[in-house]
């Protein structure tokens, strides 16, 4: 049975644990993370076991400064320098090439590692008592929709003997942005609330926000393509105008109504976009639970700031895929 434990005690239990080579389920500013010893294959290898994830999808080192992250990382630049201090701890991930102590089970044989310092003081903590990088993916089945309470993960993974840290609903709601830095021309792969303008303040010039495939076939990174972040429940995105024939079997997801029109279950969402993020993977889950043969997403609230336009393109992305048939 897994389990929620709160404060300093959580957290020793959990740097023990990960000193054992067993998981641990942290909180981020983003999800939950499905945490484990970074640098030990045998213990990544369960992270990938437990979630059912494809072994070519490689994982996201998390670090509590930069120094640590220097430690995973072969040739660490002077761009990396900068959108750290600007952006850590917080929800920009860094791939860049990876030292030869990274096993290869993170990377999916890669010759990059992904980093990133995550602002949580939770994860912080348990990273800096732990003393050593952890892997992090987002602590959900392959495939299904991302945690944002301890609860999704208590329930997700109740069968194991996994301990879950309590870090309360995650702040940001969504994942970070991951930046190639490896390449010539640094490229957005998974667009988060930090969007290529900022990135390009900080960096002078300006970054690719849709990845190219380099050779035909492959990709750069395999995590961002298909279907994802989705409900057991058959889901659409619908406009605002067609939200008056949602059917009363559906349930509805709206931040422009209060009520179903037809008289069937529905789940109020926030209007302002940022508070929208925060609150979508709670939503879908909680519509996931409700009875209903679909769920209708009314189309997000628009951007109206260049930083929300870097939210609106990070959600477009996850609900794109969410109701990916
Ligand atoms: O906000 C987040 O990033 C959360 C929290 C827990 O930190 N983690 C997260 O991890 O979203 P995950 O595994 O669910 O998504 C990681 C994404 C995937 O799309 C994966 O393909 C990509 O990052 N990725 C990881 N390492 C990579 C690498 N070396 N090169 C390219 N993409 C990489
Ligand atoms: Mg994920």
């Amino acid at each position: 049975m897994s389990e929620i434990v709160t404060g300093p005690e959580g957290i020793a239990l959990g740097a023990q644990r990960l000193r054992a080579g067993a998981l641990v389920a942290f909180p981020t500013e983003t999800v939950y993370g499905l945490g484990a010893d970074a640098l030990n294959a045998d213990a990544v290898a369960k992270v990938f076991s437990l979630k059912g994830r494809p072994s070519n999808n490689p994982l996201i080192v998390h670090v509590c400064e930069s120094s640590m992250a220097k430690r995973v990382v072969d040739g660490w630049t002077d761009d990396a320098t900068k959108l750290a201090d600007a952006f850590w701890p917080g929800p920009l991930t860094l791939v860049l090439r990876r030292a030869s102590c990274v096993p290869d089970v993170v990377t999916g044989n890669g010759s990059t590692v992904a980093v990133r310092c995550p602002e949580h003081p939770v994860a912080l903590a348990l990273i800096e008592s732990f003393g050593n990088p952890i892997v992090g993916p987002s602590a959900n089945p392959s495939g299904y929709i991302s945690p944002t309470i301890p609860e999704h993960v208590r329930d997700a993974f109740d069968a194991e003997d996994l301990i879950v840290l309590d870090g309360g609903h995650c702040r940001t709601g969504i994942e970070s942005t991951v930046l190639d830095l490896s390449r010539e021309i640094p490229c957005i792969l998974r667009p988060g609330v930090i969007g290529a303008h900022r990135i390009s303040d900080v960096l002078g010039v300006d970054v690719q926000t849709h990845p190219i495939e380099t050779e035909p076939g492959e990709t750069r990174s395999p995590g961002v393509i298909g279907a994802h972040y989705q409900p057991g429940t058959p889901a659409r995105i619908v406009s605002r105008d067609a939200l008056s024939t949602t059917p009363s079997s559906a349930v509805l997801l709206s931040w422009s109504i209060e009520s179903h029109p037809n008289g069937g279950e529905i789940v109020v969402m926030p209007s302002s976009i940022g508070l929208y993020a925060r609150a979508m993977y709670r939503a879908l889950h909680e519509a996931d639970r409700l009875p209903g043969t679909e769920i209708w997403i009314e189309s997000p609230p628009l951007p109206e700031t260049d930083d929300d336009r870097a939210i609106s393109s990070a959600l477009r992305e996850r609900l794109q895929r969410a109701t990916h048939a």
